[in-house]
């Protein structure tokens, strides 16, 4: 995972959250005893990321490098770029098209929690194509849907009324060296948007989209909504003074 670009996304304007996020980025609301930007951030440096992005909007990026530093107490690279408007997920890569060129790249969403086996994890990403990393909800409608036949995707939508499965993608991408070529393929979808399930239809229609799903002992949460930061904060707390482990720590 060395020599891969980690890339982590924290802008957007956080209207599901208002007014907690009116003049705070969501990605720096507590969540149990850290800012929620550690979480995404601690993931990538688990993942084995020596380089990383970190994407946000030009009020908040100041906010970031005050509080994470150039990552050098972390034994990483942290770099920032600023997202002007809100153009989508899949915006990041024409933002980082020279840095991320002929390199393989891992985006993680800021606001997604991961407990994990994360060498389970690594040794599952394909080398080739990209691997989405998947888990089955209650409620799919709210996130991109992964449909299988035979353990492979053959269908991928975002947010649709009448979800075919249970199984979702969450915040957590690897891509291959591909990718800044396959970009220029996006269009924006309607709400003006690149989004990143159109990407991962790009690689599906290939046949290069890949899926590795969580275990049951793994825990995920995308911290959206309130009664998300509510719940995992508590699941946190209870589950770290449990087992006596620092979740989401950065040293
Ligand atoms: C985004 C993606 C969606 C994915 C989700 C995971 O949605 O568009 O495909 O399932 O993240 O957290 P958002 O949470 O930005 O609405």
């Amino acid at each position: 995972m060395n020599d891969r670009i980690g890339i982590i996304m924290a802008g957007g304007k956080g209207t599901r959250l208002y007014p907690l996020t009116k003049v705070v980025n969501k990605h720096l609301l507590p969540v149990h005893d850290k800012p929620m930007i550690y979480y995404s951030l601690s993931t990538l440096i688990r993942l084995g990321h020596k380089t990383i992005y970190l994407i946000s909007t030009k009020e908040s990026i100041s906010l970031f490098k005050k509080l994470l530093g150039n990552g050098k107490q972390y034994n990483i690279k942290l770099h920032y770029k600023v997202q002007y408007k809100p153009k989508g997920i899949a915006h990041c890569f024409f933002l980082l098209q020279k840095e991320i060129r002929n390199k393989k790249t891992t985006l993680i969403l800021g606001d997604n929690l991961f407990i994990s086996n994360f060498e389970n994890l690594t040794s599952s990403i394909h080398k080739q194509g990209c691997t989405l990393i998947c888990t089955t909800v209650r409620e799919p409608q709210h996130y991109g849907v992964v449909t299988l036949k035979q353990n492979k995707i053959i269908k991928i939508e975002e947010k649709p009324k009448k979800p075919t499965s249970n199984l979702i993608a969450t915040g957590l991408y690897f891509y291959d060296e591909q990718l800044t070529t396959l970009i220029k393929k996006l269009k924006p979808s309607r709400r003006g948007e690149y989004e990143i399930t159109s990407l991962n239809k790009i690689y599906q229609k290939n046949k290069q989209c890949f899926h590795y799903n969580l275990s049951s002992a793994d825990h995920w949460y995308d911290l959206g909504q309130i009664s998300d930061l509510d719940d995992c904060s508590t699941f946190l707390k209870i589950y770290q003074q449990k087992r006596e482990l620092n979740i989401g720590q950065l040293i």
